[in-house]
Formats: C-alpha cells, sequence, structure tokens
C-alpha cells in the first residue's frame, strides 16, 4: 500500500468507527419518547420518556429484563422491544400493562414520577 492509499485507508476506518459509537451512543440516549412498534392503533398520545435520566435512576435490566427458566436473570435484553416477549391484549403480561405496571410501579413505589394518564401520554403523534 503506498503511504497515500494507506493514509485514506486509515481515514476510513476511523470515520466508520467514530460512526458506530455514535450510533451506540444515539441508540439509547437519544430516545425520548416510548413507542413500541406493536402498537397499530394507538388511542392515546405519545409518550414522553427521558431514557438518558432513567439510565441513572436504575440498571438496563429493570427495565429491559430477561427471564431465564421463568427465572428473573442477571442478563438483560437490551436491544429487544418489550412486545418481543409481550403482545398486545394476550399473555400473561400484555404489552400496554407490561409498561405501565413497570413504569408506573416505580413511579409509586420511589413516590416519584408521573402515575397519571396525562402526564405520560403527552406528546402529539
Ligand atoms: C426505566 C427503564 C429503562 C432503563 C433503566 C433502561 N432502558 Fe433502555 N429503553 C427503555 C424503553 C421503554 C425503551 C423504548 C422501547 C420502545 O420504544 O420500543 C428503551 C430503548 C432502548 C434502546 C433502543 C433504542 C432505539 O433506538 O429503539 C436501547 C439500545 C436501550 N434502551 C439500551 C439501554 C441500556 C444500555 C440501558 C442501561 C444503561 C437502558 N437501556 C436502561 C427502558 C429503559
Ligand atoms: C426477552 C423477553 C422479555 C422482554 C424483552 C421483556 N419482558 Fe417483561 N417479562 C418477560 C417474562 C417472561 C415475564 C414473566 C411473566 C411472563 O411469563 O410473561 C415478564 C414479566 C414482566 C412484568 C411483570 C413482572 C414485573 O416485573 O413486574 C412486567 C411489568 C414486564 N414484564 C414489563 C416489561 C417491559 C416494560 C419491557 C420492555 C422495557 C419488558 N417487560 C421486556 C419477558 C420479557
Ligand atoms: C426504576 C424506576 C423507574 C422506572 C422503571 C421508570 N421511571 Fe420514570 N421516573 C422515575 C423517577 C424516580 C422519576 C423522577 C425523576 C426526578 O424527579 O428527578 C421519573 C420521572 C419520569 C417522568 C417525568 C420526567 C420529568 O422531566 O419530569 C416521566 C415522563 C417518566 N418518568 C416516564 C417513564 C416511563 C414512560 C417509564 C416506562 C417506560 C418510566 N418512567 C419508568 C423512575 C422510574
Ligand atoms: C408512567 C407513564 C404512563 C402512565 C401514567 C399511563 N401510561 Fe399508558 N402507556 C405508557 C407507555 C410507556 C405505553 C406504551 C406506549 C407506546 O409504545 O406507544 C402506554 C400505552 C398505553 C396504551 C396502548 C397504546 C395506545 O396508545 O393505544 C393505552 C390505551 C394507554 N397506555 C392508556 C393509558 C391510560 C388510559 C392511562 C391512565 C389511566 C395511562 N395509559 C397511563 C405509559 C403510561
Amino acid at each position: 500500500m503506498s503511504p497515500k492509499i494507506f493514509a485514506s485507508a486509515a481515514i476510513a476506518a476511523l470515520v466508520i468507527i467514530g460512526l458506530v459509537f455514535a450510533g451506540v451512543a444515539l441508540s439509547s440516549s437519544a430516545v425520548s419518547t416510548v413507542s413500541d412498534s406493536a402498537f397499530s392503533n394507538h388511542k392515546r398520545p405519545k409518550v414522553a420518556f427521558d431514557h438518558a435520566a432513567h439510565e441513572v435512576l436504575a440498571d438496563c435490566n429493570a427495565c429491559h429484563h430477561l427471564y431465564e427458566d421463568g427465572v428473573l436473570s442477571d442478563y438483560d435484553s437490551v436491544g429487544m422491544e418489550c412486545s418481543e416477549c409481550h403482545e398486545v391484549g394476550k399473555g400473561p403480561v400484555p404489552l400496554a400493562i407490561a409498561y405501565h405496571r413497570q413504569c408506573k410501579g416505580c413511579h409509586e413505589g420511589q413516590k416519584a414520577g408521573p402515575v397519571v394518564c396525562a402526564q405520560c401520554h403527552i406528546v402529539p403523534r
């Protein structure tokens, strides 16, 4: 490889590495609403959710949980939508109930954060 070609290859590699890291950072911290792709007909406005602020309040697996043989695992399900395990309107913990129980449950327990419909469902679709 000539020095010039080597230099461009090195720059290209750095740009790619930079994009990969930017992607990782964006993927969770840029989340400002919850909008699960499984809900097709929304009855309520979108839910406000400052992901970055919540990352400081709980471990990833507190929300992105994983069960192994029916037992809560130490590992997480980061990268999966809740709806990949909780179905709309069916199963042991249907999707909307899963969200409500997790979000509201913690807010109620900690006596912090919204518990009323219109305090969460506020972002126009
Ligand atoms: C308080 C609950 C909660 C905590 C804590 C949390 N997340 Fe999330 N995360 C969510 C919810 C809810 C979504 C959005 C799901 C949706 O809209 O489908 C999400 C989305 C994501 C996404 C996907 C973003 C996208 O573009 O769709 C990633 C990646 C992610 N979280 C990673 C993490 C990591 C890593 C941690 C720990 C550092 C973490 N989360 C902590 C609840 C949480
Ligand atoms: C990898 C699969 C998987 C993913 C992803 C997942 N769950 Fe679950 N969740 C389960 C299983 C399994 C149970 C146990 C009950 C059952 O069999 O459905 C459960 C139970 C629950 C419960 C009741 C127990 C409790 O912890 O209070 C809530 C609430 C819940 N999930 C919310 C969520 C939310 C919100 C998300 C997304 C941030 C999510 N789950 C993502 C598999 C998953
Ligand atoms: C592990 C506990 C926990 C879970 C789970 C959780 N929250 Fe929160 N949330 C909090 C706490 C604590 C606050 C208050 C933070 C403060 O006042 O500084 C809060 C605040 C909020 C606020 C108000 C933010 C503001 O700027 O006033 C919204 C909106 C919110 N949460 C939405 C959600 C949604 C949506 C979910 C579920 C996807 C969720 N939260 C899950 C702990 C949690
Ligand atoms: C702590 C926040 C929070 C509160 C309080 C809350 N929700 Fe939700 N709700 C959510 C989240 C998160 C979802 C999942 C939204 C999504 O993926 O688009 C959801 C989903 C829903 C859905 C299914 C999606 C849709 O738009 O049709 C309905 C219906 C709903 N909520 C109604 C209510 C009603 C009624 C109340 C008050 C009794 C309420 N919610 C209170 C967070 C909340």
